[in-house]
């Protein structure tokens, strides 16, 4: 759960290393360093715990001079956070930095000592670092030197690794964690993440699980780790570094909320067939017979995409009629669930990375399911597993909470469930193309929820923003959104949040409810509309402070709550794009107002790919 990046070229690299840790810091922030081939045929490293601005200072104190580097942005698996444990790491004339989990390095680190290394650190990673280091010094060159050394590895890495002798390169390698390679016009990139390339190149050539490569100014050399010569294409990424800065917002997160109706447009393009009120589905891997075989689709996912998946169970089961399971990805995996031929499972990830998310994907692929991705980052491991991946277009998300991510995965899994549906002949041609018609209009509407409801959220969070615990209350395509909403609150402002379905409440949560608890519950005119007021009324008898969200002109919520934000009449299977922006704009706002880290929150990573 690090962030890496490497350059080999004729520029000065550590600028360039420092602009892709930038754009990295999010995979992880607890400390960062670079190692760079000197002049004089020296490595030299920089290291500092804390976030890239202390390296930056470390740097301005003392330069690193060199065309030639790795760097690293650390989050702490083995090993607290100290300039000792922050790589890179060295052994002797070896410098590595490195991604992910060695899982053998117990008894690596026993034989290490044994025959007689000095072992500086409590991490993992500078076991590799002693790995090769003893290779080179048996004659091996670094390419073979590292070969050899993976050979020794279990466990998850990407690593860059230098080597005094071999100034003119950078070896790397993958396995279970990401990397890609960016290609220049005469100098290489590498990094664990697109956007650190982007205003560099647009040509990446995405590595595969047990591949290594030779990276020199002018060439790329890929291999498989066992040494067979692997030709690829490289891929054009589309996406511009503007698109991975913040456009003039405070924060990423902030940006990333306004860029719904963007991101919307983007995954909706090319995928919605107006003319038939249907959907092209070629991208779902399915054959029309295997759409109506589809015994039961089961959902995984984590966090923020496990909240989505609760919403594509419902679409699933109401418009394509196909029983639907959700399962959070870490329960999942190493049970003895019931899964195989006939289940159609859907893995849900913005990373597509997440390693519980992967593991449990894979578990049901081996019992005989089939997997389709949905997932954000192009080339990431759970699409590269999955038999067919749909896409969400939300460009790079880089603020740690997700937002843009969680309504593109909405959409879709609405439109897989309006394939399904029409596949299956469980819905009419024209209840599809309402559908259809009105997911093209929700950028629109998305764009018009978020102007109309910014300033009075923002008061709102200012109004509330001392209060210790909130509940979120939703029935229905609503209770979701009340997860996301108390999942977004928790994660950036660390305020203590529940989301409960409202029906729920008065079994348990209502005991929580006192005049200082702020109580946001979901109320769109939609078939629980009755019900749902009802519960908001019960946490108003209890003295809450009622915030209601519901439709535009519902006189009666207006009536019981004490504030209310309106989003517009729509389809009730649409509700959920629009209810959930308020709720992002609130935690936004109090996180803001408190001061808090919004971007990277405590003790949270964007990438989550330890168990
Ligand atoms: C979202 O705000 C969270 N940071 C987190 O719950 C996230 O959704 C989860 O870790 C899953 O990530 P993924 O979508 O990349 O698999």
């Amino acid at each position: 759960m690090c962030g890496i990046v490497g350059y080999v070229g004729p520029q000065a690299c550590a600028p360039i290393l420092l602009d892709g840790l930038r754009r990295l810091e999010y995979r992880g922030y607890d400390s960062a360093g670079l190692a760079v081939h000197a002049p004089g045929g020296r490595i030299e490293v920089r290291r500092a715990v804390g976030k890239l601005r202390n390296l930056e200072s470390a740097l301005r104190e003392k330069p690193l001079e060199g065309a030639v580097g790795i760097g690293h942005t650390r989050w702490a698996t083995h090993g607290r956070p100290s300039e000792v444990n922050a790589h890179p790491h060295v052994a002797g004339d070896v410098a590595v930095v490195h991604n992910g989990i060695i899982e053998n390095h117990m008894p690596l680190r026993r034989e290490l000592e044994e025959a007689g290394c000095t072992i500086a650190s409590d991490t993992d990673t500078e076991l590799v670092a002693h790995l090769v280091e003893r290779e080179v010094q048996q004659g091996k060159d670094l390419e073979a030197a590292v070969r050899a050394a993976l050979g020794r590895l279990e466990g998850a890495y990407a690593i860059a690794v230098l080597s005094a002798k071999e100034p003119e390169r950078i070896v790397v390698a993958k396995s279970a964690s990401p990397l890609v390679i960016g290609l220049g016009e005469g100098e290489m990139f590498c990094a664990s993440d697109i956007p650190a390339l982007l205003p560099y190149t647009r040509d990446m050539l995405f590595m595969e699980d047990g591949e290594m490569a030779v990276l020199e100014a002018g060439s790329v050399r890929l291999t498989t780790v066992a040494g067979a010569d692997v030709e690829r294409e490289p891929k054009r990424i589309d996406w511009s570094p503007v698109m991975a800065e913040k456009a003039g917002y405070k924060h990423f997160m902030l940006k990333e909320i306004f860029e719904q109706p963007r991101a919307m447009e983007d995954t909706l393009r090319g995928r919605l067939d107006r003319e038939h009120g249907d959907v092209h589905g070629h991208e779902i891997g399915l054959s029309e017979e295997d759409a109506k075989g589809i015994r039961r689709v089961l959902l995984l996912a984590c966090g923020t995409s496990h909240h989505a998946t609760i919403a594509g169970k419902y679409f699933l089961e109401e418009i394509a009629k196909v029983p639907a399971v959700i399962e959070i990805a870490s329960e999942f995996r190493g049970r003895e669930a019931v899964v195989g031929e006939g289940d159609l499972v859907v893995a849900v990830s913005q990373s597509g990375e997440t390693l519980d998310t992967l593991v449990a994907a894979k578990e049901a692929k081996e019992r005989g399911a089939k997997v389709l991705a949905i997932a954000n980052v192009i080339g990431s491991a759970i699409p590269r597993m999955a038999d067919a991946v749909f896409y969400t277009h939300a460009g790079p998300e880089i603020g740690v909470a997700s937002t843009k991510c969680f309504s593109t995965q909405l959409a879709n899994l609405l439109m897989l469930s309006v394939w399904l549906g029409r596949r299956r002949g469980a819905i009419t041609a024209e209840r599809s193309r309402e559908l259809v018609e009105g997911l093209a209009r929700l950028p629109t509407t998305m764009k018009d929820v978020l102007q109309g409801t910014r300033q009075l959220v923002a008061n709102l969070a200012r109004r509330y923003v001392d209060a210790r615990d909130v509940l979120y209350l939703g029935r229905g395509l609503s209770f979701p959104i009340a997860l996301e909403g108390a999942l977004k609150l928790k994660e950036i402002s660390y305020v203590h949040a529940e989301g409960y379905p409202a029906g729920e409440m008065k079994h348990g949560p209502i005991a929580l409810i006192d005049s200082s608890v702020p109580a946001i519950v979901l109320v769109p005119r939609d078939r629980h509309w009755e019900r749902s007021i009802s519960n908001l009324q019960e946490a108003k008898a209890r003295e809450a402070i009622v915030i209601a969200v519901a439709t535009e002109g519902d006189e009666e919520a207006r009536q019981v709550s004490h504030d209310l934000i309106e989003i517009p009449a729509v389809d009730e299977v649409l509700t959920p794009f629009l209810t959930v922006l308020p709720l992002q704009l609130y935690a936004y706002y109090v996180a803001d107002f408190k001061g808090t880290d919004v971007d990277q929150p405590r003790n949270l990573a964007k990438t989550v790919t330890v168990e």
